[in-house]
Formats: structure tokens, sequence, C-alpha cells
């Protein structure tokens, strides 16, 4: 279940809007564990996860938050940083790397997060998905960027994507919100408002999530749809 990517100034934020941040927190309260790219972790300096007042009764039964997962092979990554020095108890940040990875820096990350190893040269998505799985995160958000979520989607892991259009004119120098061969297959209604960005949801697998452009949640379906086209 990945969000999709674009960018402003390298960061995401300013394409943001209400609607698009309504989205972002409702499918991180749903998610076990958000997976990530470290290209974006660097890029947006990543914080452990929150989830607000609003959604704490679709986590019941769970952590309050859901720790975040990245994957990286260098290990670029400062101990430091609020992601590795602040994640609380109940949702400890978690490095998916390579047998490859550098020695010295798995060493000084491991002190402040979880490391799964899944592959050799690089990180094999199955196996850190399986890993992923086998510690109970079953569902999984991937928030991308680009390039993971490319290898999640010809891997075939990807169940479902959630893209917001925003309507905004820019010329930043974002490459698409998948990079790399895989290919969706399914293509689900959206919304179009006047001022509202489109919330879409492409499925592969999966049911699609439910939120109208005012921020409304509704079981299962988008309610007061015009219906769209995205290309
Ligand atoms: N608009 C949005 O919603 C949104 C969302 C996400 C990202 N973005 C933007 O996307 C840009 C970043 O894009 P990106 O494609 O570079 O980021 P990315 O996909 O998050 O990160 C790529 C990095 O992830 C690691 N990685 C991915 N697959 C791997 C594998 N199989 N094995 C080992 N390492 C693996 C590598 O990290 P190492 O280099 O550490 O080895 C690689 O350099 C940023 O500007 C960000 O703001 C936008």
């Amino acid at each position: 279940m990945p969000t999709a990517q674009a960018a402003v100034a390298g960061r995401s934020g300013g394409l943001s809007g209400e609607a698009d941040r309504t989205v972002f927190g409702l499918l991180r309260a749903l998610a076990d564990v958000v997976l990530v790219g470290a290209g974006t972790v660097r890029a947006e300096a990543y914080r452990p996860a929150k989830v607000g007042q609003r959604w704490a009764g679709l986590r019941e039964g769970r952590a309050p938050a859901p720790p975040i997962a990245v994957v990286s092979g260098r290990l670029a990554l400062d101990p430091a940083s609020p992601l590795l020095d602040q994640a609380p108890s109940h949702a400890r940040t978690i490095l998916i790397t390579a047998e490859s990875a550098p020695a010295d820096g798995r060493a000084a990350l491991a002190a402040k997060a979880d490391v799964i190893v899944a592959g050799e040269r690089r990180v094999d998505l199955w196996a850190a998905i399986s890993a992923l799985t086998a510690l109970g995160y079953r569902r999984i958000l991937t928030e991308g960027g680009p390039h993971l979520l490319g290898e999640i989607t010809e891997a075939g892991l990807l169940d479902e994507l959630c893209l917001t259009v925003s309507p905004l004119l820019t010329a930043s120098g974002a490459g698409r919100i998948i990079q790399g061969a895989g290919s969706l297959t399914e293509r689900a209604g959206g919304r179009v408002r006047d001022g509202c960005p489109w919330l879409t949801c492409w499925r592969t697998r999966g049911t699609c999530c439910a939120v109208t452009c005012a921020g409304q949640v509704t079981r299962g379906q988008v309610t007061r749809v015009t219906s769209t086209q995205v290309r």
C-alpha cells in the first residue's frame, strides 16, 4: 500500500493539502509498519510516525504508532537523527539492509534500531517483506520513494497504490512516482472538487482506501465521487 511521490524543492510537503494529509494520516494509522527507502528518509528528514487522536481507535490492540522500516544498502544514516534517536520503544525504527552493508555503519546503527538483513548484495524485497511479516507486521504501508516503489512493483509485491494528484503546476525535477520496470494492473475511481486534490487508488490486490475530499472517511467507499480519468 504505497503513497506516491513527486516533490517541490526536493520534498513532498509543498504538494500536500488538507485532504492529502488526511489520507496520509489514515494510511499510517492503518499500517502495522511504514516501509520507506533511505533516499526518502534523507530527503524528507524522516521522524518516528505519530498517529493523531482522530485515528487512535484504529490502533486498538496494537502499538500506538507503527515503526518506520528503512531500506538501505549503504546505511548512510545519522544515528543521532530523530528517526533513530527518538523512536519510542513501541515503534523502534527498523533498518532493512543486505549482507554487503558496511560493518561499521551497521554496528553504529544497531544500537539505535532493529536491523534485518535480507539479501546479499542488495535488499531482497521478498525476504524483507517475509521478515516483517514474521515479526507480525502484516499491513505494510510503503511511502516510496520512487526507486524502492519501483522495486516493490517489479517484484510483484504491490497490492494497492494510493495517489494524490495535487492541483499545482510545478517544474521540479522529480521523476515518476515509480522508477523501474514494474507496471500496475488496475485503475480505480477518484474524485475531483474545485481546489481539492484528486484522491485516487489503484488496486492490484486488496481493498481500496476511502477518504472524501473534505476529509471524511467511510468504510470501503469513496463518497461523493466525481469519476475521473488520471493518466
Ligand atoms: N511526494 C511524495 O509523496 C514523495 C514520497 C516519497 C519520496 N518522495 C521524494 O522522492 C525523492 C527520493 O527518491 P528516491 O527514489 O531516491 O528514494 P527512495 O526510493 O526512498 O530511496 C532509494 C534508496 O533506498 C535504498 N534502497 C532501495 N531499494 C534498495 C534495495 N533493494 N537494496 C538496498 N537499498 C535499497 C537505497 O539506499 P542507500 O543509498 O542508503 O543504499 C537507495 O539509494 C525525494 O526527493 C523525496 O522527497 C516524494
